[in-house]
């Protein structure tokens, strides 16, 4: 199997390295010169990838084509590009839903919409895919945990929880930067709540039947852990996340 990639950047990186280091059968990746820095690294990664200038022979080349490009470069270039009703396309664009999509494509070729992060490098996460497609599920299945969304609708709201990436960063970043401002090295900072922040997941992700007992069991009464998620509670952090998943999820049923 031959895959494509439009558009390489930050996550078509993250899809491409956890795919060779997967068990997934293919023959080829071809990718294209943009970002040409990344495709750049790419390329000298494994020689079964390839750099391809032309997106349109990039699609005549493969079999399943992946559009990685943002969703103002998607709503100019897919219209452009032409399709044939044997190609599987996945979309990570999280804001062009499927009957724009389908327009876009105009033929009547497999179409799945698919939400992978970062981790997936790593062959970890889950990936939210829309509509259910069983070739598509197994081959994420590969690079993490497919989760199969029956409507889109209920699709955006995984969409919406994904956003919570980059605050869960600037989590590990304010804290680090805490630690340093107290006088701690940086290198030791860093490493320290990243180690407590893994080891943190891990262990819900274990226990994840249950969340509000974990919140509850990680409390000793009248003790640091107890203080904490109240005053957070009372400042509105948690009112806050809320409003926020609020906001991304109404952008995300207004876009096309
Ligand atoms: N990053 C994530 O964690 C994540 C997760 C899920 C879904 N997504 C979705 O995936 C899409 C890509 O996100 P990203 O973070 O990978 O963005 P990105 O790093 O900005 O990558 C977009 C790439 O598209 C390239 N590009 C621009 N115009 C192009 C064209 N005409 N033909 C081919 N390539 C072109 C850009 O190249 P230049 O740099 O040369 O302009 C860039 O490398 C977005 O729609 C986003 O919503 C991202």
């Amino acid at each position: 199997m031959k895959l494509g990639f439009i558009g390489t950047g930050e996550i078509s990186k993250a899809v491409i390295q956890g795919i060779i280091s997967s068990k997934i059968k293919f023959s080829k990746i071809y990718i294209s010169n943009r970002n040409n820095k990344i495709s750049k690294q790419l390329s000298k990664l494994n020689k079964k990838i390839s750099i391809i200038k032309d997106n349109q022979k990039i699609i005549d080349t493969c079999e399943w084509v992946f559009l990685a490009i943002t969703p103002a470069v998607g709503k100019k270039i897919i219209k452009e590009l032409k399709f044939k009703k044997k190609h599987t396309i996945i979309s990570f664009i999280s804001t062009i839903k499927m009957k724009e999509l389908k327009k876009f494509i105009k033929v009547k070729a497999t179409i799945v919409r698919a939400i992978p992060l970062p981790p997936i490098s790593l062959k970890k996460g889950p990936i939210p895919i829309y509509p259910p497609n069983k070739k598509v599920k197994r081959f994420f299945n590969y690079l993490g945990t497919t989760v199969e969304i029956k409507n889109e609708a209920l699709s955006l709201n995984f969409w919406t929880t994904s956003s919570m990436m980059a605050p869960f960063y600037e989590i590990l970043y304010t804290l680090s930067q805490w630690l340093i401002k107290k006088g701690v090295k940086k290198e030791s900072a860093q490493k320290y709540i990243t180690s407590l922040f893994v080891a943190l997941s891990e262990d819900s992700f274990n226990k994840y039947s249950d969340l509000k007992k974990l919140v509850k069991e990680s409390q000793t009464p009248k003790g640091l852990n107890e203080q904490s998620v109240k005053e957070l509670r009372k400042l509105g952090f948690y009112r806050d996340l809320n409003k926020t998943a609020e906001s991304v999820l109404s952008r995300l049923k207004k876009a096309k």
